[in-house]
């Protein structure tokens, strides 16, 4: 362990020590903070912030003295950083980069190329028109950062689920196959000095999809496209459980020399099921010595795009929950080094992981002037939520309003891409334009019971 870390543990351990009492340390230098006792075995412990929650003091106290790492949640993604084309708007990820410097604490940047959250105006495009946006909006993006990211997720969730280890369709992907390659060579140009990251879900185990990531990876070292790290996401929920052999696939990842790292980790469920989770996610990480770090997505479970799973660290109010104990304890545990040679060797194969856990349970439609609207629900146990496509008719529309009354007993967590006002949703300044016969989407996460959604659209 060099100088510096030893220091900032414990430094980070004193001023834990003295705002909160936790369990007994297992090792003379056990941490008392996810973010310390990590870096005591040479790895980083972060969480996805939203900026609009920095000045809610219980979040960034515990996000301060807890995480070293930080993701943005929603505020990298293209539609927050491109909202029309070729205008970039950096002011809530700024906030958080900002945030962070003043805290010590690192920036995984997320996500340059990916086909969800993309602004209206790439949705329209395709071809050469939609490459060069794309490699237009990586360079912007990855050169307004450069210096600032730990790692880049260049790519995120480009291969399908399912057994044939296809690639997912999207209209970045029918612009050609080498539209990852294109995204890693022009990060690299950009900010030679992140780490270049591929991120995707299901891919936490050995099965189709993973090997086809894998067999990526080991392509673009073979011909040296700049890759670094891949990216786990790890939503564990009981859909999609942790796989038995989720240290064996991190470490054939690894063996190919790339870093790997778990990005998004959230466990549904509670007690000490959770806790056991937590624990296990922990061991595999710091049983493989690429394995950098581990994010988890969101602080308390009333965070989490998923709150209804109370999948994460802190309950509603901000304490510590059994899994946040098993959690500690597992980084201060045995094991963990840096420097070991890998010991396992990828299992030749397993059962394929289950399909996505966020598949639309229900889809709702409606009509109304110059405009349609249908709606996408995921539902969990006590949460969902709502996506929502303003598809316009057989003339373009400047501004919308979508009628949709949510049932009694839901409260809104979070919304996106829209204004609201009652059981009126209306466009924001950067989305009321919708050619003809194109759409726009925006959505709501909510507690409760979606039920049937019957949204009307009106536009002008
Ligand atoms: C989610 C955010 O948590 C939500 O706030 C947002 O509404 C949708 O996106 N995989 C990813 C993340 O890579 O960016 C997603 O984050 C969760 C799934």
């Amino acid at each position: 362990m060099n100088r510096a870390r030893t220091r900032g543990a414990i430094a980070l351990a004193g001023a834990a020590a003295i705002a909160t009492v936790v369990g007994l340390a297992s090792s003379a230098n056990a941490g008392t903070t996810l973010g310390a006792s990590a870096a005591e075995k040479g790895r980083y412990f972060g969480t996805a912030v939203a900026a609009y929650k920095l000045s809610d003091a219980t979040y960034s106290g515990i996000l301060d003295r807890e995480f070293n790492m930080i993701t943005p949640e929603n505020e990298m993604k293209w539609d927050a950083t491109e909202p029309s084309q070729n205008s970039f708007s950096y002011g809530s990820a700024d906030q958080i980069v900002s945030h962070a410097r003043a805290n010590g604490q690192r920036m995984r940047g997320h996500a340059l190329a990916w086909h969800s959250q993309q602004p209206s105006w790439v949705q329209n495009l395709s071809g050469t028109a939609l490459r060069n946006a794309m490699v237009n909006h990586v360079t912007n993006v990855a050169t307004h950062y450069k210096g600032q990211i730990y790692a880049w997720d260049v790519v995120n969730e480009a291969f399908a689920d399912g057994g044939n280890g296809a690639r997912r369709d999207s209209n970045l992907q029918r612009t050609g196959d080498d539209w990852i390659e294109v995204a890693f060579r022009t990060a690299r140009t950009a900010d030679p000095g992140a780490k270049l990251c591929y991120n995707d879900y299901n891919t936490d185990g050995v099965n189709a999809k993973s090997t086809a990531v894998y067999n990526m990876v080991k392509d673009f070292k073979a011909r040296g496209v700049p890759i670094d790290c891949v990216g786990f996401q790890s939503h564990i929920n009981s859909g999609s459980p942790m796989p038995s052999d989720y240290q064996a696939n991190l470490q054939r990842f690894a063996d190919l020399g790339v870093d790997v790292q778990i990005t998004e980790l959230d466990i549904q469920g509670s007690g000490t099921t959770q806790a056991n989770t937590y624990a296990s996610v922990v061991k595999a990480c710091l049983a493989v010595s690429r394995c950098t770090g581990i994010t988890v997505w969101g602080i308390r479970d009333s965070d989490s795009w998923r709150s209804g799973d109370t999948p994460l660290l802190f309950d509603n109010n901000g304490n510590k929950k059994a899994a946040y104990q098993s959690t500690l304890d597992a980084l201060n545990g045995p094991g963990g080094g840096v420097s070991t040679p890998p010991t396992s060797t990828p299992p030749v194969s397993t059962s394929p992981s289950p399909s996505a856990s966020a598949s639309p349970s229900n889809t709702g439609g409606g009509t109304g002037n110059r405009c349609t609207a249908s709606v996408l629900i995921n539902q969990w146990q006590g949460g969902f939520t709502a996506t929502v496509r303003v598809t316009a008719g057989s003339t373009a529309i400047n501004n919308w309003t979508v009628t949709m009354a949510l049932p009694a007993g839901t409260t809104i967590v979070n919304t996106w891409n829209v204004n609201r006002s009652g059981n009126n949703w209306t466009n924001m300044s950067y989305n009321g334009r919708v050619e003809a016969g194109q759409y726009t989407e925006w959505g709501l996460q909510a507690n409760g019971t979606a039920g049937t959604l019957t949204p009307t659209c009106a536009g002008s």
